[in-house]
C-alpha cells in the first residue's frame, strides 16, 4: 500500500510535510489592507510567471473562471465556450445562474482547441436581436481531450479571431503549468494572447485548496 500512486485525479495530492510546515509558518496580514505578505507574493510571482501585471487568490478553479466571467461579461452578453470545457459541462452553469451570460457552445477539435471559421461563425452582429458576445473562453491543458496541451500558435490563431472582432479572451489554465512542460514552452508565451487567466494551485502543485486569476490591474481591481 505504501507505493500505491493514486492515478483517478490529480486532485488527490495532499499537501507534503514542507508545505504542511509553510503554511503554519507562513507570515500573516489583513488582506482588505492588501497587507497579508504571503498572499501577496504568492499573487505577485503568479502574475509575473504568466507575464501579467497583477493576481487574485481565489478559492477554487471554479471561483476563477466565474469571477473572470463576470468581470469581463456583463449579464444578457453571450459567451463562447468550449462544448467539451469544463465552465460549460462541471461548473453547475454558474456563469448563466449568478451572471447572467448567455453561454454558447462550440465544437472542440481534438485537441480542445476551436478552429477560427468556427469562432468567428458564432460571434453575433450587431442587432437588437442578439445577446451582444463579448468573450471567448479556451481551456489549456484540455481535461476531456484527454489532458491535450494546447500550443501557443493554436492560443494565438483562436485569441486573433476573437479579438478582431473586440472579444476579450479568457483561458482556463487549470493545468497550464502542465501544458507549459508538455511542449516546452514558457506559460507566459501560452497566456501571451489572453486577457485573464485562472490556474489552480490545488491539483498538481498539491496546495489543499486556491486557484489564482491573473489579467491586468483594471481587470484584477
Ligand atoms: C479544466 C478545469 N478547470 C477548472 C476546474 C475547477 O477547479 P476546482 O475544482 O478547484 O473548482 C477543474 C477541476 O478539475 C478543471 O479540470
Amino acid at each position: 500500500m505504501k507505493h500505491l500512486i493514486d492515478l483517478r485525479s490529480d486532485t488527490v495530492t495532499l499537501p507534503p510535510e514542507a508545505m504542511r510546515r509553510a503554511m503554519h509558518e507562513a507570515a500573516l496580514g489583513d488582506d482588505v489592507y492588501g497587507e497579508d505578505p504571503t498572499v501577496n507574493a504568492l499573487q505577485e510571482k503568479a502574475a509575473a510567471m504568466l507575464g501579467k501585471q497583477a493576481g487574485l487568490l481565489v478559492t477554487s478553479g471554479t471561483q476563477g473562471n466565474l469571477v473572470s466571467l463576470l468581470s469581463q461579461a456583463a449579464r444578457g452578453d453571450q459567451v463562447l465556450i468550449g462544448r467539451q470545457s469544463h465552465i460549460f459541462k462541471y461548473e453547475a452553469g454558474a456563469a448563466s445562474v449568478l451572471g447572467g451570460l448567455c453561454l454558447e457552445p462550440l465544437t472542440n477539435e481534438e485537441d480542445g482547441a476551436f478552429r477560427a471559421e468556427d469562432i468567428e461563425a458564432a460571434i453575433n452582429p450587431p442587432n437588437v436581436h442578439f445577446a451582444p458576445t463579448r468573450l471567448l473562453a479556451i481551456e489549456n491543458t484540455h481535461n476531456l481531450a484527454g489532458g491535450a496541451p494546447i500550443d501557443a500558435t493554436t492560443t494565438m490563431r483562436m485569441a486573433k479571431a476573437a479579438r478582431a472582432h473586440g472579444l476579450k479572451v479568457h483561458l482556463d489554465g487549470a493545468r497550464l503549468f502542465n501544458a507549459s512542460v508538455a511542449l516546452g514552452v514558457d506559460a507566459a508565451a501560452l497566456a501571451e494572447p489572453v486577457d485573464s487567466v485562472s490556474v489552480c494551485l490545488s491539483k498538481g502543485l498539491a496546495c489543499p485548496v486556491g486557484s489564482v486569476v491573473v489579467g491586468d490591474a483594471d481587470f484584477i481591481d
